[in-house]
Order: C-alpha cells, then sequence, then structure tokens
C-alpha cells in the first residue's frame, strides 16, 4: 500500500477529530499547458438588419407590409420550408392553402417566432429589423398575433370579462376586474364586440358560448391588441355553416384596417373570402393570384384542388 492509500483508507473509517489527521492528498500542480497562439475562430453574428437591396425589391411598387424571404427552414434534412418568399400588403386578406404537410403551419411559426429559419429573413416595412432575430414576445409587440385552432378563452368570465382582461396593460385577472375601466376603454370594448357580433352575449359566460362564438370572441380579444397583422389558422374548421358565413363578414371587416391572413382547408370557405391566394407546396410557393386563377391552374389541380 502506497502512502497515500494508506492516508486515504485511514481517513475513510477514522472520524475525524483533532488528534488524527490524515496527511492532507498530494496535489502535483497541473503542468502548464503550452500556450496557443492561434485565436479561437470568430463566430460572425447574425445581421440584425436585412439587406436593403433585398428590402427595396421586394417592397418596391406595392404597399408592402410583411415581408418573408427566401426561407428555409429543415427537419432532420427534411426542408418544411423551401427558400419561401412571400409579401403581404398592407390591409390584404390573403388565403393560404395547400396540401397536408405543405409547411403553412411552419410558415406561421416563423413569422412569430416560434420557429427560427435556417435561412432567409422577415421583415415589416418601415423597419429593417429582421424579426426572425427576435424572440416571439418582442414579435407579437410589433403587432403580429396569431390565433391558433383551438379558442382559448377564460371559460369562466364573461364575454365583457375577457375582452377587458385582453386589453392592452392588462394586470392579470383580479387587478383587471376590479379596477375601474376608462371610458376609452368601455367604449373600445363596445365596439369590438360589435364587430364580433356579441353585443347581446356580452355578460354571458365564455364557457357556455357555442364553438363558433368562442372563435369570434378569441379574435376579439386579439383585436384589443391592435394587431397590424393577424394571422388565423384554420378559423372554421367545427363550425356550422351559420357561423361559417359570419367568420366570413367578420374577416371581411378586419381586412383593410389590418393585414390579415388565414390559412384553411375549407375551399368553400376560402372561395367566400378569398381576394388573393397562396398556394404552398413542398415548402414553396406553387402558385399565387385570383381564387379563379388558382383553382384553374393545372399545377394546383393536380396536388391539391384535384383530391378534394
Ligand atoms: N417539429 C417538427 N419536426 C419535424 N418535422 C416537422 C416539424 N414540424 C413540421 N414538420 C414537418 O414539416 C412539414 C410541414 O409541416 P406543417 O405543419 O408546416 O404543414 P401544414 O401545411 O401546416 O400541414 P397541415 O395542413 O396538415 O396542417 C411536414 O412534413 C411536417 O411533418
Ligand atoms: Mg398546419
Amino acid at each position: 500500500m502506497t502512502a497515500v492509500e494508506s492516508a486515504r483508507a485511514l481517513r475513510d473509517v477514522t472520524p475525524a477529530s483533532p488528534e488524527v489527521e490524515a496527511p492532507p492528498p498530494e496535489v502535483k500542480p497541473e503542468a502548464p499547458k503550452p500556450s496557443k497562439r492561434r485565436s479561437i475562430p470568430s463566430i460572425a453574428p447574425r445581421r440584425r438588419t436585412v439587406d436593403k437591396a433585398r428590402y427595396e425589391a421586394l417592397t418596391a411598387g406595392r404597399k408592402a407590409l410583411l415581408c418573408v424571404d427566401a426561407v428555409t427552414v429543415s427537419f432532420d434534412g427534411f426542408k418544411a420550408l423551401d427558400n419561401l418568399t412571400l409579401v403581404l400588403d398592407e390591409g390584404e386578406l390573403r388565403c393560404i392553402i395547400g396540401p397536408n404537410g405543405a409547411g403553412k403551419t411552419t410558415l406561421q411559426d416563423v413569422i412569430t417566432g416560434k420557429t427560427k429559419p435556417d435561412s432567409g429573413c422577415v421583415f415589416m416595412v418601415g423597419d429593417h429589423t429582421d424579426l426572425t432575430q427576435l424572440d416571439e414576445h418582442e414579435i407579437a409587440q410589433r403587432g403580429i398575433c396569431r390565433k391558433f385552432q383551438r379558442p382559448t378563452v377564460f371559460q369562466g368570465h364573461t364575454v365583457f370579462e375577457n375582452l377587458e382582461l385582453a386589453l392592452p396593460g392588462s394586470k392579470g385577472v383580479f387587478a383587471s376586474l376590479f379596477a375601474r375601466l376608462s371610458r376609452a376603454e368601455r367604449e373600445r370594448i363596445e365596439r369590438t364586440l360589435e364587430l364580433i357580433g356579441l353585443t347581446e352575449h356580452a355578460h354571458t359566460r365564455a364557457g357556455l358560448l357555442s364553438h363558433g362564438q368562442k372563435q369570434w370572441l378569441e379574435i376579439g380579444m386579439l383585436l384589443a391588441q391592435e394587431p397590424r397583422v393577424l394571422l388565423v389558422d384554420e378559423p372554421v374548421a367545427g363550425m356550422t355553416h351559420k357561423e361559417m358565413e359570419r367568420t366570413a363578414e367578420l374577416l371581411n371587416a378586419l381586412a383593410g384596417e389590418r393585414t390579415v391572413v388565414v390559412v384553411e382547408h375549407d375551399m368553400e370557405f376560402v372561395r367566400s373570402i378569398a381576394r388573393t391566394v397562396t398556394v404552398l407546396h413542398e415548402g414553396r410557393v406553387l402558385a399565387e393570384g385570383s381564387m379563379d386563377a388558382v383553382q384553374n391552374d393545372p399545377k394546383v389541380i393536380e396536388v391539391y384542388l384535384g383530391e378534394s
């Protein structure tokens, strides 16, 4: 047994006492590493602003508001978005359609900052910031709001209270509900109630609303944040025919003041609201134009409309 081993054995079985003290373990100073003169390779930070020439090229001659420029997103080598470029104009109502797996949800994830692309950028006109470099709440603060497919409203609160809670600067359920609303806030809620067609249900608990009414309430809650761009994913899934008609009216009423992007599979509904339709396929834009032009495009018929 070496001296170090016997000292370790003694330390392990003997309680620490002032009389018996194990010799301190031998600590050999580490040999100094030969200094490397090479510097650490610098990783260039990604640009936080968009390329000026691309900005000009995408926005020239139109009332563009939001641009998605050459975005690629891969999952394990598979390209969910493949060099996708898309420009949305101010106040337009754009429908995005395409077969399952075309990349529609991934596109919304990139715009809202949930997914970071491998390459490409997203920007709003009037600002050269590349939004893909921001996090989700910074993007939301710039006025891009998203409505997911399932409505998420406060079931136990009334329609009015839900809208109150959605007002900017709301401090949470209790603080908001016991705070006094200003006249401007009250009027704003009343205008929203009218827009979403729920004035008569202002004091109904949200949990008692129909599926369609909940969807409208959630759209109303997003409107309280005064978005510049509203992304809506499959708004009419599960709705009755009458609710679909009402939703078409609502989305039409919203466009103009803000840009509305609707991702939808229901072609009858798309026909009822569409002005410009973008067809995605395999992460790329397959066709874009009026509903009539897109519907008669042989490529679109082959990969999408032909199957429905
Ligand atoms: N997190 C992920 N990991 C791996 N693959 C993914 C991921 N998210 C999406 N994908 C794949 O990327 C492709 C595009 O998916 P995406 O959900 O964007 O399509 P979609 O157009 O929204 O389809 P759907 O109409 O079915 O909603 C699909 O092949 C999907 O399987
Ligand atoms: Mg999807």
